[in-house]
């Protein structure tokens, strides 16, 4: 009887298991993919509870692709190696519309003039991975590697919520999805505030700190990272007909599988419109809440993939539109402090100048003293810059291991550079100040920004007028502004011709 009765109990636990299973995969696709959840966190995690109990119960229930392996997978011994069942390919790049143009040329001399279609989409800087899935449950996660053999990472990759371990729709025996893995910059942000406070090394940006995290022996650090995934490609399918003839089909059908498909692709009909949507992309690029380096450009139709084939490694069906890069390495040289209009001491970075995507960078911002000391920037340290639009470039961090010995920590200077005055710091605060209303460099800055668009915003005063009226002392505050007169303007870019360039003239207009 009791034998019956513990069958029973099994057998009853083995189907509350998969119904679990279900649910939760249910509730992730909600939550992780489509940003949507249907129950709060506390009920989700007593579905998760209750799995686990079961499982803790009855171990031989427990299945590689049950969600409670996510995050519970012991430490892989080594990365085994995976054969790519078809090479994973690099593509092309184009720096220009031309570029661009010239793609669709060699493309039009194979495939004719016919009408071609275009899929246009972001190109995620992340880590490539490619993903098996057998009987509809992901059998195998592994990196692109060289292309042809990569590593075995499916363990890893297990614990990126958005990857569905099984799909619910009926689907081909086996077939592979392609996209990149990538971690969002805020979450790249909390990481790296995380590590400088344990004195860990900083990641230079948010593709290393994916690809350091994917590649870890443990799959528990891989399951702490904010990771995240874009699947981009259907990269084959086995046991069944393809279910689809063209790329967006592709897309489209796993987006309706529970892959993660990003919204912002589109299918354009010619090429001045894919020039235009990749340079409009190229303008607001940070908007998004992740790095992409680009946009990749895809001819819509699988019959032209075949027609068109390979050059090397590269698909003609394919190339990328690259963005010019946003960081560099160079030296800092120095570190100098500014004194704001209310006092505040800002440091910043003098760097041997270096060209970052077409612009000179020679100063960046370098936040507070304790910034510098908890990312350990040293004057004489090689490090990272990274210049994002219109802000102003920062120091990410230094580059460790081309320390020489010979860089120099650095200290908030004692007193004001400009009035020499004590600096102070308020108790928790960041900053420093220089607590001398009569400093002059405020006053300086304090006109500046009068002048300027923060302020009053008076047509044909700017940086280098405000200046030199101040230092002239024709106007030491912004009250002097309204009392100025001709003569005086006059006589000024007289006795300041090269200083002042016109812009009087320019004023008085
Ligand atoms: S398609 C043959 N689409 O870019 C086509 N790649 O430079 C293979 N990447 O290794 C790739 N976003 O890691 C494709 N939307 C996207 C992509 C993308 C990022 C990466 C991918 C690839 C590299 C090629």
């Amino acid at each position: 009887m009791a034998q019956i009765a513990e069958d029973r109990a099994f057998q009853e636990a083995r189907l509350r298991a998969e119904e679990l299973r279900s649910l939760i995969n249910y509730h992730d696709y909600r939550y992780f993919v489509l940003d949507s959840p249907e129950i709060s966190d506390a009920e989700y995690d007593e579905l998760v509870r209750e799995l686990r109990r079961i499982e803790g119960r009855y171990p031989q229930l427990i299945t590689p692709d049950s969600p409670t392996q996510r995050v519970s997978g012991q430490p892989v011994e080594a990365f085994g190696i995976v054969e790519h069942r078809t090479p994973m390919l690099s593509l092309a790049n184009a720096f220009s519309a031309d570029d661009l143009r010239a793609w669709e040329r060699r493309a039009r001399n194979i495939v004719g003039d016919g009408r071609l279609s275009y899929v246009v989409e972001p190109k995620i800087d992340g880590l490539a991975v490619a993903l098996v899935y057998e009987d509809g449950r992901l059998a195998t996660g592994a990196t692109r590697g060289d292309g042809i053999r990569g590593e075995n990472i499916t363990q890893n990759l297990r614990t990126i919520r958005s990857i569905p371990l099984t799909l619910q729709k009926k689907v081909p025996p086996r077939f592979e999805v392609r996209g990149e893995v990538y971690m969002t910059k805020s979450g790249f942000d909390r990481l790296n505030e995380e590590r400088a406070d344990r004195g860990e090394p900083l990641f230079a940006n948010p593709r290393n700190a994916a690809a350091g995290s994917v590649r870890q022996l443990d799959p528990r650090i891989t399951a702490s990272r904010p990771l995240d995934v874009w699947l981009y490609q259907l990269g084959w399918v086995e046991g069944a007909p393809s279910p689809v003839n063209t790329h967006l089909e592709a897309l489209d059908w796993m987006r309706g599988l529970g892959f993660r498909v990003n919204p912002h692709i589109e299918r354009l009909k010619n090429l001045d419109a894919v020039i235009a949507h990749c340079e409009s992309w190229e303008r607001r690029r940070e908007e998004l809440d992740y790095d992409i380096d680009g946009m990749v450009v895809k001819i819509d139709s699988f019959a032209l993939w075949q027609e068109l084939g390979y050059v090397g490694r590269e698909p003609r069906w394919a190339i990328a539109y690259k963005f010019p890069p946003t960081q560099g390495v160079t030296k800092l040289l120095k570190i100098g402090v500014n004194v704001g209009r209310t006092g505040s001491l800002n440091p910043y970075a003098v760097l041997e100048p270096v060209g970052i995507g077409g612009v000179t960078v020679k100063l960046a911002t370098l936040h507070n003293e304790d910034d510098i000391r908890r990312k350990d920037i040293r004057e004489g340290d090689w490090v990272i810059v990274q210049r994002a639009g219109e802000v102003i470039p920062q120091v990410v961090g230094p580059v460790a291991s081309r320390r020489t010995g010979k860089e120099r920590r650095w200290r908030m200077p004692k007193k004001c550079p400009s009035c020499g005055a004590p600096v102070a710091r308020e108790e928790g605060e960041a900053m420093y100040y220089c607590p001398n209303t009569a400093c002059p460099a405020q006053a300086r800055r304090l006109l500046e920004h009068f002048v300027g668009r923060g302020g009053m915003d008076i047509e044909g005063i700017g940086e280098r007028l405000a200046y030199t009226l101040y230092d002239s002392g024709l106007a030491k505050d912004p009250g002097d502004l309204y009392s100025l007169t001709k003569e005086r303007l006059v006589a000024l870019e007289l006795r300041h011709p090269e200083r002042l360039g016109g812009a009087i003239g320019d004023f008085l207009q």
